[in-house]
């Protein structure tokens, strides 16, 4: 059997690399227009950053896993044809700035149809709009002019996390797929469930119609991201009432129906995914009339921009109303820890917010780089997820700097923001820092992982969300 995949992207390299990795006796071949990217992959130094990722890679590759620019060839030797294509929000036109731009699918499909000269199984890898394999449907049979040729679509959604990829490609909680009730789309979830076979206990791969399994990766993630909304609403409840939304986290997470994952409080949600797919989600219900249901869904995304903002205002409201002129380290680009990965992370809203209100920002992350902070921070909003965008000229620049360190990026600063949890941040020297740092000396920890207490005893002034205020923030708040 010859697996091709489109795309490789963070879902592409590592779900293939782990299929090619886990199915020696099936030859798997990754495909994408962006030579760079495939340059990488056939590297030494992958085009992203993934624990574990590298292993798994080196293992399979020339093996049976292989990295190609040779769209053509591949797709049209291929029996399966994942899809893996990144499925933007549109940023212009009807439904900019919510619904999905399908514009890679499509060429995707047109692609698959126009080499195909034996039938095949297409897979959504991609998390697309509930519908979209009727429209991709439509699109493979119109285009394909070998006769005979047929397309039997699945939908298989992705619900790996970035920075565990490798874990959760490894331990799936479930693996899903969705088809045509039919006898050839039954014979399709069947080949491609005993690919997963492989590795994956058979009761841990779910069937359903193609419609639901589309619908469930949307639902998946809406539910995960409204759980932090929930608990960032409640973080700035327990601001303004001295409760801690740690403890409150722990006593609700410690009732079985409720559970103890995904109630971190933070700065807000970032990544690529979660935002993308709410607002999505939040057109496809609108597009059926829904308005209610729409409006439901979209406050989480609302709530997380409402998190982002409050976490700027509480800097500056801070620091005497000001943060004009005065250097401030922020710690972590990324959206998350153990990824380079800064699509929509909270800290491009947090950095602007701060930059806008006159503030120099001193930025240090561990594995992103300063050209991508750089394009970030110039990039319009919703323009990040497609090809070739580069940095543009932007005031915004001016007013960032990229440090090789934490300590250079203390050094002379005012404050310290902590925007991505990484394990390092905690281990740091902070009376060392604080030596360094201008008087009264602040941290705004928006992601819970700092010794508080300790903090306040070498000195700084700590704001931490959704803790109860510093006396001294009390004051300045009033
Ligand atoms: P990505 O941007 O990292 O990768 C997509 C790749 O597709 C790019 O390298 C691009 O060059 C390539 N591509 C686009 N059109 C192409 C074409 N016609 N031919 C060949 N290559 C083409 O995106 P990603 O993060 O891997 O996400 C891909 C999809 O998976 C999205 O729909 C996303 O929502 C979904 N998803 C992502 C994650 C995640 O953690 N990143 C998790 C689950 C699902
Ligand atoms: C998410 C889904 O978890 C995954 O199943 C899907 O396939 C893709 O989208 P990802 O975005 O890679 O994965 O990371 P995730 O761990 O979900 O974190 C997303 C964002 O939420 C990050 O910014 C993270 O810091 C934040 N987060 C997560 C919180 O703020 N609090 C939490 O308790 C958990």
């Amino acid at each position: 059997m010859k697996i091709a995949c489109i795309g490789a992207g963070y879902v592409g390299g590592p779900t293939m690399a782990m299929v090619a990795l886990k199915c020696p006796d099936i030859e798997v071949v990754v495909v994408d227009i962006n030579e760079e990217r495939i340059n990488a992959w056939n590297s030494d130094k992958l085009p992203i950053y993934e624990p574990g990722l590298f292993e798994v890679v080196k293992e399979a590759r020339g093996r049976n896993l292989f990295f190609s620019t040779d769209t053509k060839k591949h797709i049209g030797e291929a029996d399966i044809v994942f899809v893996s294509v990144n499925t933007p929000t549109k940023s212009t036109g009807i439904g900019a700035g919510k619904a999905a731009d399908l514009t890679y699918w499509e060429g995707a499909a047109r692609l698959i149809a126009s080499v195909s000269t034996s039938s095949k199984i297409v897979v959504e890898k991609s998390t697309v709009p509930v519908k979209t394999a009727e429209a991709i449907g439509k699109v493979l049979q119109r285009n394909c002019a070998t006769p005979g040729v047929e397309f039997e679509i699945l939908s298989n959604p992705e619900f790996l996390a970035e920075g565990t990829a490798i874990e959760d490609l490894r331990h799936p909680d479930r693996v899903l797929i969705g088809g045509a009730d039919t006898v050839s789309g039954r014979k399709a979830i069947e080949t491609l469930a005993s690919v997963y076979a492989h590795w994956i206990p058979r009761e841990r791969i779910l069937t359903a119609n193609l419609w639901s399994a589309e619908l469930a990766k949307l639902t998946a993630n809406a539910f995960l991201a409204q759980r932090i909304s929930s608990i960032n609403a409640i973080s700035a409840l327990c601001e303004a009432t001295g409760a801690d939304v740690q403890q409150v986290a722990h006593a609700i997470g410690t009732d079985s129906r409720i559970g103890p994952k995904f109630l971190n409080a933070s700065v807000g949600f970032g990544g690529s995914c979660f935002q993308k797919d709410i607002l999505n989600l939040s057109y496809v219900c609108e597009s059926v009339g829904l308005k209610e249901v729409a409006e439901y869904w979209y406050q989480v995304v609302s709530m997380n921009d409402y998190q982002k903002q409050r976490f700027v205002e509480r800097i500056i409201s801070a620091m005497f109303n000001t943060v004009s002129k005065k250097k401030i380290a922020i710690y972590g680009f990324a959206f998350k820890k153990d990824t380079g990965d800064t699509r929509e992370t909270p800290a491009i809203d947090v950095c602007k917010g701060l930059i806008r209100d006159g503030a120099k920002c001193s930025i240090y992350d561990p594995e992103v780089t300063p050209e991508q902070i750089f394009r970030d921070l110039s990039a319009p909003k919703f323009e990040w997820d497609r090809p070739n965008y580069s940095r543009s000229a932007s005031h915004m620049l001016e007013n960032v700097q990229v440090a090789p360190d934490a300590t250079a990026a203390a050094e002379g600063a005012h404050a310290i923001c902590i925007l991505t949890e990484w394990d390092a941040f905690k281990a740091y020297d902070y009376q060392a820092l604080y030596d360094k740092m201008h008087k009264p000396a602040f941290i705004f920890d928006g992601r819970n992982i700092l010794d508080h207490a300790k903090l306040r005893e070498t000195g700084f002034i700590v704001y931490a969300l959704g803790k109860p205020l510093d006396p001294f923030l009390q004051k300045n708040y009033s």
